[in-house]
């Protein structure tokens, strides 16, 4: 009996200029166009192993190791059905192959970092089941094709579909969305000194999800408007030159300013969602005081629905700004970047008086990494799902 199964994985995406706001909620068509940064699948990724089989009662997925219900009408639902019409196409054009569209599918997904980190792992999430079942269903789309289901997913997960630079261009076809599709800007080859230090901040509440939170804004914020309409269409544009151009100082300052109108645009909602915490904006006055010092910024911060920081910065400069996050977040455990431990210190003429040293666990973890590549396809001996299609880690 043949076994129809495969196994993928795919990146995180922080983007630097943002996605919020959608004008139409059912096919995930957003607001504003943005743009992303692919990180490293050697530190972050999501793993996804589908398989179609025609003794399976239902479609299942199990989210690191639990059922993940597949509700009728839901995100998770569109997806595997928009690639089951995928392939019943593709079974109709090319006759010889195996019937599989109509056999159920299991699903067993698992995200290599802890939820609790407060990290997004819808994108990464989304984008490795999509791409596991186009592989699985041995389909010809192209991954900006395979990036319009993703979107239906978690808008952001389109962009996980490439790896490098990556354009969420939001189209103007409301009836279909098909022109709101992701698209590669530059390929992770292009500028392999652009690194990440993502600050990971203690957290206590429960915030606002992304999916509620915009919906909100849309809704209420006047500063929104102003946004969508006169802000991002010129910023995707120089930032995209400035990516081309490799003008990090640039690609900096719009990444920062894209963040900023980001939270103030949370803030102008009513009522008014709070993401950053005091730990994140005394992050933003640190590395106000590092670009300080240099000509041009040397560092970028950004922050999504989360108090979280991810910091852009080029290869020479990375050591020295984790000197400095550690003077001011001490950590538990050792740091460690290119194979030497990071010794908290201050730059050269640094104005010390910028923020407060905090309590060791303010920020309980940095983790280093870089830009990355698109999904992969993974090896067999790497499945999550044993030989009748549970997940080995139930069996
Ligand atoms: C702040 O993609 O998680 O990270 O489409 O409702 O699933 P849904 O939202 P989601 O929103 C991401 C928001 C963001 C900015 C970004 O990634 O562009």
């Amino acid at each position: 009996m043949s076994v129809y199964q495969a196994t993928t994985s795919a990146p995180v995406n922080i983007a630097c200029i943002k996605y919020w706001g959608k004008r139409n909620e059912s096919l995930i068509l957003p607001t504003n166009s943005s743009l992303s940064v692919t990180l490293s699948q050697d530190n972050l990724r999501s793993t996804t192993t589908a398989r179609a089989d025609p003794s399976f009662a239902a479609d299942c997925l199990w989210l690191n190791g639990k059922v993940d219900p597949i509700k009728a009408g839901g995100r998770l639902h569109t997806c595997i059905s928009e690639m089951k019409r995928l392939r019943a196409a593709f079974e109709a054009a090319n006759p010889t192959q195996p019937k599989i569209a109509s056999f159920n599918v299991h699903i067993c997904s698992f995200n290599n970092f802890p939820t609790a980190a407060g990290l997004a792992s819808s994108a990464s999430g989304f984008a490795a089941l999509v791409y596991a079942l186009a592989k699985l269903y041995a389909l010809p789309q192209t991954p900006e094709e395979l990036s319009l289901i993703a979107r239906r997913g978690s808008g952001s997960a389109c962009r996980s579909l490439f790896g490098g630079f990556v354009a969420w261009d939001m189209g103007s076809d409301d009836a279909t969305g098909l022109d709101s599709i992701a698209r590669q800007v530059a390929p992770e080859s292009h500028w392999p000194e652009m690194e990440a230090l993502i600050c990971v901040v203690n957290d206590a509440k429960k915030g606002t999800s992304s999916t509620s939170g915009m919906q909100r804004t849309v809704v209420t914020s006047a500063l929104l408007q102003h946004r969508i309409g006169s802000v991002v269409p010129s910023r995707m544009a120089d930032i995209e030159s400035a990516i081309a151009d490799k003008r990090f100082g640039d690609f900096a300052e719009i990444t920062m300013r894209d963040s900023n109108q980001f939270h103030a645009v949370a803030l102008d909602t009513y009522p008014p969602i709070f993401y950053m915490n005091d730990v994140s904006r005394a992050i933003i006055a640190i590395i106000t005081e590092y670009n300080r010092l240099s000509e041009q910024p040397k560092a970028a911060y950004t922050y999504d629905a989360g108090p979280n920081a991810v910091i852009y910065a080029l290869t020479p400069n990375v050591r020295e700004i984790a000197q400095l996050i550690l003077y001011y977040f001490p950590q538990a455990e050792k740091v460690v970047i290119g194979g030497q431990e990071v010794q908290a210190a201050l730059p050269e003429g640094f104005n010390e008086a910028v923020a407060k040293r905090w309590e060791v666990g303010s920020v309980k973890g940095l983790i280093h990494t870089r830009v990355g590549d698109g999904p992969r396809v993974l090896s067999n001996s790497e499945a999550l799902l044993n030989a009748q299609g549970i997940p080995k880690t139930l069996a």
